[in-house]
């Protein structure tokens, strides 16, 4: 009887671990593309049309027909670095692929700059082979958001994933403090910088980070939480949520975070929670590996174990005791 408890037991154990198994591996194919621009059927065209300008801080202005050259500065914004391009998921890519060939010609026509850029969702849309990120969804959430809906869609997908350099981070990591910072970036890029949030809106609205003051440490916590884990409707589809909300919807009560079923474990560390959910022993334990203690959140399952044994064994020593008084108390009594 006992026994066969015990097997259906094990059975239902091993089930689980292997389906877990099943899911890792099917993440880490997904990204196990190798890249690089030794491998790029494009790397010799973009360099020689492109990059020979965008690939370099400093590119050659040619004057053909008074056979002139001057050596000109490439802006920031308009630098493509090529050993990020030739790492980022759309690494085997021409750069006429996503531009215009009308950019071919320097100076660049109007025209070019008019293009109209293809959203993720026109490649990506509804293809089995990109489901498990979940894009329809996504461009729905997206649509809902407030960047969508105060700009009339200003702000495209690309203006937080930037088309040359992207990569999934969310699964490449394990919600540590780099991801953290990197994800945040996304947002600061804008929201605590005027000229970038200029090219978008008249209003003042850069500067954010006293609104956070009513944070304990705020530093500290900017460090140790993405924006959106605060700013966007949890979704149980997608891996990241992509609904940011109105200011006044954010999350801001300390036990959201702070308690054993930390919203955290939803969105942070959703990833990390779904390769492993009992890490070091913990409640919770995939916090810890991001050196973050969450107060609330963690808990030893050790210590409570410990706890609950020395609670235990108080009961029993309790107990073993009342029996013995009562057992030996009566005849005391007879006695006299
Ligand atoms: C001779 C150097 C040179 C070459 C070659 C060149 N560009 Fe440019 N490109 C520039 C400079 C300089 C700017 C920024 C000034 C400007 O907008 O004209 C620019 C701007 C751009 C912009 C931004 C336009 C805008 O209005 O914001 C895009 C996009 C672009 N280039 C794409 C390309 C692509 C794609 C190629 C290859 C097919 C290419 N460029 C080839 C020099 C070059
Ligand atoms: C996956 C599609 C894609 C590929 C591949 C691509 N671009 Fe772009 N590029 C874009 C989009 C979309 C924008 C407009 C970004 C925005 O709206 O902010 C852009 C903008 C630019 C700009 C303007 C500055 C900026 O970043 O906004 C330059 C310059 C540029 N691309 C050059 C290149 C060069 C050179 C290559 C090849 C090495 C290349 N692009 C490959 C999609 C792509
Ligand atoms: C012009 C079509 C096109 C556009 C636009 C485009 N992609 Fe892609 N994307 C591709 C192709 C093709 C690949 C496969 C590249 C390869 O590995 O050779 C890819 C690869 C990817 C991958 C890696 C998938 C995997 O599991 O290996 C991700 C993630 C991704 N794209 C996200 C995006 C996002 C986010 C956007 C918009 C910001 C976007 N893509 C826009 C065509 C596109
Ligand atoms: C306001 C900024 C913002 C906009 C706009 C945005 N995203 Fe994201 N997206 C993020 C952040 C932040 C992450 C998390 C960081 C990461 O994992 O790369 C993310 C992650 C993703 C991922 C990776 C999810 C996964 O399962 O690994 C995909 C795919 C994606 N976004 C697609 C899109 C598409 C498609 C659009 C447009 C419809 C879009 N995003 C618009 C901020 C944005
Ligand atoms: C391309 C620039 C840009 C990027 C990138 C960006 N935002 Fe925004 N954000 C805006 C603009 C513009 C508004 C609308 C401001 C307005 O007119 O109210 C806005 C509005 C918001 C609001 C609503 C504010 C309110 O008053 O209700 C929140 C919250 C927000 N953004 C959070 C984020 C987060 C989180 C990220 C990163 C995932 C991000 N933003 C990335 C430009 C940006
Ligand atoms: C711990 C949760 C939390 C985190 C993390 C967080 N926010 Fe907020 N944020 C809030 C709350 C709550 C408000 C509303 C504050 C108020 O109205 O007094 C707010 C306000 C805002 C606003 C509106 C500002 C305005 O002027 O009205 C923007 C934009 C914003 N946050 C962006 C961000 C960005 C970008 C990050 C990441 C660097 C971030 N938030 C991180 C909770 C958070
Ligand atoms: C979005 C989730 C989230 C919310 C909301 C949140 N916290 Fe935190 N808090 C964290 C995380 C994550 C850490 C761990 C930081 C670290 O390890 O560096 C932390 C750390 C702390 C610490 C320790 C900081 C230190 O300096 O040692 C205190 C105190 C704290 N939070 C108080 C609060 C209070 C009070 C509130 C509400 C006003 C609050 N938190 C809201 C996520 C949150």
């Amino acid at each position: 009887m006992i026994l066969s408890r015990y097997l259906v037991c094990l059975t239902v154990v091993l089930f689980v671990f292997s389906q877990q198994a099943i899911a890792r591996v099917e993440y880490q194919d997904s990204l196990s593309v190798t890249r690089g621009a030794e491998l790029s059927l494009y790397a010799e065209d973009n360099e020689t049309n492109c990059l020979v300008c965008h690939g370099k801080l400093i590119y050659t202005l040619t004057d053909t027909v008074m056979g002139m050259t001057r050596k000109q500065l490439m802006s920031g914004q308009n630098l493509i670095m090529p050993g990020m391009f030739y790492n980022s998921v759309h690494w085997s890519f021409s750069c006429l692929d996503c531009h215009s060939e009308e950019f071919r010609i320097f100076p660049h026509s109007i025209e070019a700059r008019f293009e109209t850029s293809w959203g993720c969702i026109d490649c990506h849309g509804y293809d089995p082979n990109y489901e498990q990120y979940g894009f329809e969804e996504i461009d729905a959430e997206y649509q809902k958001s407030v960047h969508y809906t105060a700009t009339d869609g200003l702000i495209t997908c690309w203006k937080c994933h930037d088309p040359h350099y992207y990569t999934p981070l969310a699964r490449q990591t394990q919600g540590g403090r780099e991801y953290i910072l990197r994800s945040n970036e996304m947002c600061l890029r804008c929201h605590s910088n005027a000229n970038v949030m200029g090219l978008i809106t008249d209003e003042n609205v850069d500067i954010v980070l006293p609104k956070h003051e009513w944070l304990p440490d705020v530093d500290r916590h900017l460090e140790a939480v993405r924006c959106i884990d605060c700013h966007t409707r949890m979704n149980d589809s997608v891996l990241v949520a992509h609904e940011v909300m109105p200011a006044d919807s954010a999350v801001r009560g300390c036990a959201d975070c702070h308690s054993q079923n930390s919203i955290l474990m939803g969105t942070l560390y959703k990833y990390a929670a779904m390769e492993s959910r009992d890490e070091k022993g913990f409640v919770n334990g995939v916090i810890l590996r991001n050196d973050s203690y969450v107060i609330g959140a963690n808990r030893s399952k050790l210590i409570s174990f410990a706890g609950l044994l020395i609670i235990g064994m108080t009961l029993a020593f309790a107990l073993v005791h009342t029996i013995f008084r009562i057992v030996i108390k009566p005849r005391e009594h007879v006695h006299e």
